[in-house]
């Protein structure tokens, strides 16, 4: 089965057959970051433009760490260092870029839809890496993969998610993914950083901590995000730990074989605690490192392999 599409835009607009596909391509490609020689020819000739506006470290790496791993070659454009502080606009500097004929441009930008903008005006594959507080798919990718890895399934399973809900376009994309693989999915988080309407969602919604994580299979911890904050939300970073921020009491309120899951960067102290992100039931480096072979299977994929 081959991906027919051109871009990878948000998890909304993939069928669940599609996000099978992503999986399982992905799961192939794990076995080439075990290798002495961790290297395949697969997209030799093919070259992948990082084209970040915002500050990444797992995404951006790991994209380049893909390309790399497949053979293909790779470009990070970093806007702190390139004309755009020049003022030259997205759109300009889009079209620049498809003038030197990339294949794949990756595009992380602080306003939300800026792919969808970019993948109307050049002919190459896009891919979101992220947009302001919309999507961002690969980080749901690799999450799904993670859960599928330890958990077996996706479909039945509770996951919580736990956080700024309304800031997170890690838990947008998750809430799209999870609940069409048939997850239960469950939101808590103060009132202030829970967008309305969320039910729509197809989620249960709490807003008390304990409530939303209680008999969870997975918690998926979000982090404070200062920097999308016009307001403050909530009094202090320490009654924010106190009330919503996950202990290894609060774990205990879970299932006994429950994995504790965070996209990264963490506050520790604030949304969790250093000995929970450290301990036993936590996958956080496991999702890093299947970041790596999803963002591969997208490479792949939008390449034209099946
Ligand atoms: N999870 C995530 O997107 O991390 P980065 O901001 O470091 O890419």
């Amino acid at each position: 089965m081959k991906l027919a599409r051109k871009d990878i835009l948000g998890i909304r607009d993939l069928a669940v057959e599609e996000i099978n596909l992503i999986l399982d391509t992905a799961e192939s490609f794990i076995e080439v970051s075990t290798r002495e020689i961790k290297k395949v020819p697969t997209l030799r000739g093919v070259t992948v433009m990082n084209l970040f506006y915002e500050p990444s470290t797992r995404t951006r790496t790991s994209f380049e760490i893909a390309a790399k791993r497949l053979s293909a070659d790779t470009i990070n454009i970093s806007t702190a260092t390139s004309s755009v502080v020049k003022g030259e606009t997205f759109i300009d500097t889009a079209k620049n870029l498809e003038a030197m004929n990339p294949d794949i441009i990756v595009l992380r930008h602080s306003a939300a839809g800026a792919p969808h903008m970019l993948s109307r005006v050049v002919r190459q594959s896009v891919i979101n890496a992220g947009d302001g507080a919309h999507e961002h798919p690969t980080q749901a990718l690799l999450d799904m993969m993670t859960i599928r890895e330890k958990k077996k399934r996706i479909a039945g399973l509770k996951v919580s998610i736990v956080g700024d809900i309304a800031h997170s376009r890690v838990a947008r994309s998750n809430i799209y993914g999870l609940t069409k693989m048939g997850a239960k999915v469950t939101v808590g988080g103060p009132s202030t950083m829970m967008p309305r309407f969320i039910d729509r969602l197809g989620v249960e919604v709490h807003h008390h901590v304990d409530d939303a994580i209680r008999d969870a299979d997975i918690i998926m911890m979000l982090r404070i995000q200062t920097e999308r904050q016009d307001m403050s939300v909530f009094p202090s970073l320490r009654e924010y730990a106190n009330l919503f921020g996950l202990n290894r009491k609060r774990v205990a309120l879970a299932k006994e074989d429950v994995i504790i899951m965070h996209p990264g960067p963490m506050n520790r102290g604030v949304e969790i605690s250093p000995d929970v992100a450290d301990g036993p039931y936590s996958v956080i480096l496991d999702q890093v490192t299947n970041g790596v072979a999803v963002r591969m299977a997208l490479l792949y994929l939008l390449s034209g392999g099946n």
